[in-house]
Formats: structure tokens, C-alpha cells, sequence
């Protein structure tokens, strides 16, 4: 081992490079090789890069992008610029930057790039900008993908560089337990990539950061109390633990997230205040040993209200300003801003630089000469990744494709050879190919399903999701092979009737319908509608909605509250069509949502949306999404292997299984956006003091 420490530390991290993933064997085929296509709610147009302005900001300073433009990069830290662990020391120092990417099949990995930048005075007389551009970058993947791991799918997140030490959340380790996060962090030696937990098995941690000297990591934790269900303001605490081994974990501060050192006792942090405005506060550590609790830690508010301050960034030493995301009455964007701790006057910063575009997630550098941040890079150029139409994710389970749609409520025909999806207002069909993409209704509809016999006929439901029981959504069939004259309504009364599948053998859909006064199931006649024949399947005071018919007709799943009714919490269970047999599928723990079942093309598993893995990031770090929670899943019929499909901090949801096996490559969206097309946490719309802004929302109803 001894001669190792004379290898400079880049060569062994690039012996280490990305290997491509195995090409899939001929078994994986043969063993029911399949695909699955599902929602993730926003992320198809986030499109992040990181990107960095100096400081002091002038007129003159222009915005650098720091990536390179492919996939998706986001939260971003500089990495200290002391001598050098990971480059040759006989160059200027860059910029060295760490980031969490999705280039690798939409798995989170963790990039290195370390950036030469040039000032570059244009010679024009007419523009007076200066800009910097990147003439050199070197990047290496950090965590390489060592066997042990290579079926341990996971999210990664907030990665920090601390002498040969990389910090960082993941979830690849199971808890085993519903509704407990699998968020937790860990470090690994780059040397060796030996990796070590750092949080105590049965607790969540998020949004870890490291103090100047290296000896501390604080991080946002659900600590013993668990996770309620919250989605706004997930009231974590605030713990710090030794970074070396993550022992003496004590709890300095109830109520906050996402921590961030000024020096080893000064800690900034965000949370929502009683007054109901983020804002940023400051936790002092007292002096001494052995002494700290939340007793003894100085708590104090920083921002003030009037505006939401979230997300602190500071750079050690810095006890003059620190930088913030900031939401101010008037603007639905989120903007960077500096705030001067002794003024206590903010700065704006990306507002004058890309006023409608949101920026996430500041960072400062070392010696507070640049803020970073990630915002949507708009319309790529030539040498960045294409907008994707079908977006391959990475998958847990060898022989199975995971494919991400453009729109929601994604289903493939029953040959699999085109997928129909719904991005409101409008139903579109394309082929698996990504060839042929068309608009075949400006309706507005949602849950969708393919008849599994009559070619060309979907059936969907006519109206907005998440109605009330007495809204009129009423289902109907649509032949996308017809241009003219192509919609039949099946059902006659209104009343939120939604949710179709179709029998295998196309003579029957089940569907949910509110004309009891709940939502219940009932089975109609599938050419004709409710007219030639109805039945009801299901009947109690509670809802049952969300049906599958499997393949084999011997079963349909849905979810219900009828173990709680009203309470928001849903599980799975399945019937016989003849409505005997009811039993539940699965517990989804005090409390939880488990939505959207499908069955698998033999009939023997079912893949299903829930909250099993709790949040997997603070919620506030990300763009909006309705249930973050939201993550795929699939279990046998009896109950046993539960797996995890998709890991991620967004709200992934409605999956349709089919037994084409498609390659596990991506496909390209014809160029013409709308880009970055999302919008900010509606809830941060909510200005205390009744200054909201406008909502608006182009994909609600999921
Ligand atoms: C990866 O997953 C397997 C089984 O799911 C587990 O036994 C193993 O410990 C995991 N690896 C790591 C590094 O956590
Ligand atoms: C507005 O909010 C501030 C605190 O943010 C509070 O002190 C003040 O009383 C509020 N004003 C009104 C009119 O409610
Ligand atoms: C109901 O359907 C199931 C599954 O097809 C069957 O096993 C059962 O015998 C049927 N029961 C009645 C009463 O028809």
C-alpha cells in the first residue's frame, strides 16, 4: 500500500472511470424481460446547471456556467482550493466544483470538474462585458461504481469535499420500515473508497454540511420523532456529529434545516418562523466541551420578515454576509440575493441577470469571491444534451426498463409498440420509437388506459383530477387512429366517474364513479358503455378508486381509504371481478398513501406509487411537486418483495407495465421546447400578511 501514496490521486480516481453498465444478458431477456413508463412530476424540464456569478457583482460581471450542460447537475459546492488533493499542484488553482449529476441513465452520481477560467474583453466597441470563459475542465466521477454496489440504485445528494473525505447523502441502504426515509449520510474515503455510515440506523438525515476545519457535520434529521407525513415545512432538527466517525451526535437546534458553517461554532440555518415567513436564523455552539444541547446553543433570527429567506449559504470566516434564496411578494420566482449581516440589507443578484428564471440553492466560494447556484439552462446548444421525450432511468432489477414520460398518466397499446399520455390539456400518442408523436385531443382528461383488444381505442377520463364527488367527469373512449368523430362517451350521469381498465378480454372496464354519493367501483360494458350494462362492485362510505384489471381476469387492484375513511391515507387491495375475495395487498404504515396500482404482464407482481420511503430531501431545495414522497414501487401478490424502483426527491407516480422489452436508452424530443416550463413551491406563494402571489400551475391534477 506503502507505494500507493506517491500516485497522484487523479490517476487513481481516473483508473476508477465510469464503467459503461453491463449490456443485458439473454437470461434477463428470457425471464420476463419487460418495461414500465411513469410520471415524474416537473423534472422532464428542469434541465439544471450550475452556474456562478462573482462577487461584488457589477453591471459588467456576466453569468459563467460552471457544467457542461448534459443531463441534469444541481446541488453544487466549491471544493476548498488548499493544496490540491486531486490535481497535479503545478497550475494556477481552478475553480473546483462538486455536483450531483444524472448523466449515467438518470442515476445520481457524484462529479469532480475542476475549471481553468480566462477573462475575455471582447474586442467589440459596441459591447462593454466582460466574460469568463472555461478553456480547460477536468472531471471525474467520485463515487465509483464498485460491484457491491452496482445493483444499489440510489439518490445522491449535497456532496462536500473535506480533505480526502467526500460528505453526502444517499439511499441505497433499505430501513426496512414503511414511511421511514432512506435519506442518510455517509463518507467515503477517495483514496480507498471505503465508505462509512455516519447516521445511527432508524433516523433520517438530509442536507449535511461540514465546518471549516473538517471536525463537524451538521445536518437537518427527523431524529426520533419520525416523519409526519409533512410535505411544507418538514420540521427538522438540527444535529452535529463528528464527521470522522459521526459519533457524539447531540441535537443543537429544534425546528430547522439545511445547515451551513461560518466557523466551528457558528452555525446559519433556515426555517419557518412563527410569523409563518421563511427566514434565515444563526445558532452559536458555546465555547468549551461537553456542554452542548439546545439549552446551551444561542439561537437568533437573521433575515427579517417581509420576504421568504431560505437556503443559506456562507463561506468560512465570512461574518459579513451570507447568500440566500429569497421569495418576495410580487415575484413567483426564487432569486439569489446577498444579505449583509451588519447592514442587514439584501443584494440582489440573478433578478438582474435572468429575472424569470428560477435559481436554487446558493453556495459561496472559499474566500466569498463567487456565488454559485443551479437554475434550467432554456434551449440547449449544440454541444449540451438534448431534451428528452423518453428518458431511461437506470433500473434496480435486471430484464426490467424504466422509461420516464413527458406527460402524466403514461400507458402503452397492448403490443407495446406506442404509448399514449396525457400533458393537460391534450392527449398525445407516440411510438415506443419516439417516431410519430402526435396531439390526438385538446381535451381535458387524465388516468387513461389502452383496450387491450379493439386496436387504436384508449379510454380516459373527461374533466380535472382530484374533483369532488359531484364534479361531472365522465369517461370516454377515444380511437387515436381517427382524426374526426373519434370520441364516444361511455358513461351517462356525471358524477366523477374516472379510473378505467379493461378486462383482458376487452368486454368489460371497471372504473370508479361517485353517483352513490362515494367513489366506489363499478363494471360497465366497454364498446357501449354504461347503457348496455352496469354493475357495482364496490359499495361503503369511503373511496375506492385507482383499478387495475390484471392480465390473467382474475383480479382487480385499487386503492382505498376504507380503513380510514376521509383520513388522506390509501392502500392497496385486491378483488375478484365477481366482487368476492377482497383482501389487502399491502400495509403502507399508520398513515400512508400507497396509490396507482398496475399489474405486471404476468400477473404476478404489481407496481404501485407510495410514500413507503418517506421524503428524500428537503422539500424546500427543490422546485414544485405535490407529494415528494411520491416514489414507484413493486410487490408480489402475496405480499412479499417489496422493491424500490425509482429513488429521487421528486413526486414520481402513475406506472403502466408492459411486456415489450424496450432498450434501456434514452429518446430525443423534437427541438422546440417549452423549456424549463415548471414553476416554484406553491406554498412559498403564501406570503404572510395576505401579499400572495399569483399561482399558476401548468400540470396540476396528477
Ligand atoms: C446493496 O443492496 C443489497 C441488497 O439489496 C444489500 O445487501 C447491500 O448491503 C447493499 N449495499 C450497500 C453498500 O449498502
Ligand atoms: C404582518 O406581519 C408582521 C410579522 O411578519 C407582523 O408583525 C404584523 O403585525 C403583520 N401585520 C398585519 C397587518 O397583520
Ligand atoms: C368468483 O371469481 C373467482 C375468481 O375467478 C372464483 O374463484 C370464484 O369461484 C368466483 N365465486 C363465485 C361465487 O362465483
Amino acid at each position: 500500500m506503502k507505494s500507493r501514496q506517491h500516485v497522484p490521486l487523479v490517476w487513481l480516481l481516473l483508473s476508477w472511470a465510469w464503467s459503461p453498465l453491463p449490456l443485458l444478458s439473454a437470461s434477463d431477456e428470457e425471464q420476463g424481460a419487460s418495461s414500465i413508463i411513469f410520471t415524474t412530476l416537473g423534472r422532464p424540464d428542469y434541465a439544471f446547471d450550475i452556474y456562478s456569478l462573482p462577487i461584488p457583482h457589477t453591471p459588467n460581471s456576466q453569468e459563467l456556467q460552471l457544467t457542461d450542460g448534459h443531463s441534469v447537475n444541481f446541488n453544487g459546492q466549491f471544493a476548498p482550493s488548499s493544496p490540491s488533493l486531486l490535481l497535479p499542484t503545478d497550475q494556477p488553482p481552478p475553480l473546483q466544483l462538486v455536483y450531483v449529476t444524472e448523466r449515467n441513465n438518470g442515476l445520481h452520481t457524484i462529479f469532480y470538474d475542476a475549471l481553468y477560467t480566462q477573462q475575455q474583453t471582447p474586442s467589440s466597441r459596441r459591447s462593454i462585458l466582460e466574460s469568463q470563459t472555461i478553456t480547460k475542465r477536468i472531471q471525474l466521477p467520485l463515487l465509483p461504481n464498485h460491484d457491491q454496489n452496482h445493483n444499489n440504485v440510489s439518490m445522491k445528494d449535497r456532496p462536500t469535499l473535506t480533505g480526502e473525505y467526500l460528505i453526502y447523502v444517499s439511499t441505497h441502504e433499505n430501513p426496512s420500515l414503511p414511511r421511514v426515509s432512506w435519506a442518510a449520510v455517509y463518507s467515503t474515503h477517495l483514496k480507498s473508497g471505503n465508505t462509512r455510515r455516519l447516521t445511527p440506523y432508524g433516523v433520517a438525515d438530509f442536507s449535511p454540511a461540514v465546518s471549516p476545519s473538517g471536525d463537524f457535520t451538521a445536518v437537518a434529521s427527523y431524529g426520533e420523532s419520525g416523519w409526519s407525513g409533512e410535505v411544507e415545512d418538514l420540521t427538522t432538527d438540527i444535529y452535529v456529529f463528528l464527521t470522522r466517525d459521526g459519533t457524539q451526535r447531540v441535537k443543537v437546534v429544534e425546528h430547522g434545516g439545511w445547515p451551513t458553517w461560518v466557523d466551528d461554532r457558528t452555525i446559519y440555518f433556515h426555517r419557518r418562523g412563527d410569523d409563518q415567513w421563511w427566514s434565515v436564523f444563526r445558532a452559536i455552539l458555546p465555547d468549551g466541551k461537553g456542554s452542548i444541547s439546545v439549552d446551551t446553543v444561542r439561537v437568533e433570527r437573521v433575515t427579517p420578515p417581509s420576504l421568504h429567506a431560505f437556503t443559506p449559504a456562507t463561506s468560512p470566516g465570512n461574518h459579513e454576509f451570507i447568500a440566500v434564496a429569497t421569495r418576495r411578494p410580487g415575484s413567483t420566482y426564487r432569486h439569489i440575493e446577498l444579505f449583509n449581516l451588519v447592514t442587514s440589507e439584501f443584494t440582489e443578484l440573478t433578478r438582474l441577470v435572468s429575472p424569470n428564471s428560477h435559481h436554487l440553492n446558493p453556495f459561496l466560494s472559499p474566500g466569498s469571491t463567487r456565488v454559485g447556484y443551479h437554475k434550467c439552462r432554456g434551449e440547449p446548444n449544440s454541444n449540451e444534451s438534448p431534451q428528452l421525450l423518453f428518458e431511461n432511468v437506470k433500473s434496480p432489477v435486471p430484464g426490467l426498463s424504466l422509461f420516464r414520460s413527458p406527460g402524466s398518466f403514461p400507458v402503452f397499446s397492448p403490443s407495446g409498440d406506442r404509448i399514449a399520455y396525457v400533458d393537460m390539456p391534450g392527449i398525445y400518442v407516440v411510438n415506443s420509437d419516439g417516431s410519430n408523436l402526435r396531439k390526438v385531443s385538446d381535451l381535458m382528461t387524465f388516468s387513461t388506459a389502452w383496450d387491450p383488444v379493439r386496436p387504436g381505442i384508449i379510454y380516459t377520463a373527461l374533466g380535472t383530477g382530484f374533483s369532488s364527488e359531484s364534479t361531472h367527469i365522465d369517461i370516454i373512449s377515444v380511437n387515436v387512429d381517427k382524426n374526426s368523430n373519434n370520441i364516444k362517451r361511455l358513461t351517462l350521469g356525471g358524477s366523477n366517474n374516472a379510473f378505467p381498465s379493461v378486462s383482458p378480454d376487452g368486454k368489460w372496464i371497471v372504473f370508479r364513479s361517485a353517483r352513490s354519493g362515494y367513489k366506489n367501483l363499478y363494471v360497465m360494458d366497454a364498446a357501449e358503455g354504461e347503457s348496455n350494462g352496469l354493475r357495482r362492485l364496490t359499495e361503503g362510505p369511503w373511496t375506492d378508486t385507482m383499478c387495475n384489471w390484471s392480465p390473467d381476469g382474475e383480479w382487480i387492484a385499487f386503492a382505498s381509504d376504507r380503513h380510514s375513511p376521509g383520513s388522506g391515507s390509501f392502500e392497496l387491495y385486491l378483488i375478484h371481478p365477481n366482487g368476492t375475495g377482497l383482501r389487502k395487498l399491502i400495509q403502507s404504515g399508520s398513515l400512508g398513501r400507497t396509490n396507482h396500482p398496475y399489474f405486471s404482464p404476468d400477473g404476478k407482481r404489481i407496481a404501485f406509487t407510495s410514500d413507503f420511503a418517506g421524503i428524500s430531501a428537503e422539500p424546500i431545495s427543490n422546485p414544485h411537486q405535490y407529494q415528494p414522497y411520491g416514489e414507484i414501487f413493486t410487490i408480489g401478490l402475496d405480499g412479499s418483495g417489496l422493491t424500490r424502483l425509482i429513488h429521487n426527491s421528486y413526486e414520481d407516480g402513475t406506472p403502466a407495465w408492459s411486456a415489450k422489452y424496450l432498450k434501456p436508452v434514452s429518446i430525443e424530443r423534437p427541438k422546440g421546447g417549452p423549456y424549463c416550463d415548471f414553476v416554484d413551491l406553491h406554498w412559498l406563494n403564501n406570503m404572510p400578511n395576505g401579499t400572495g402571489s399569483v399561482v399558476s400551475n401548468a400540470q396540476c391534477g396528477l
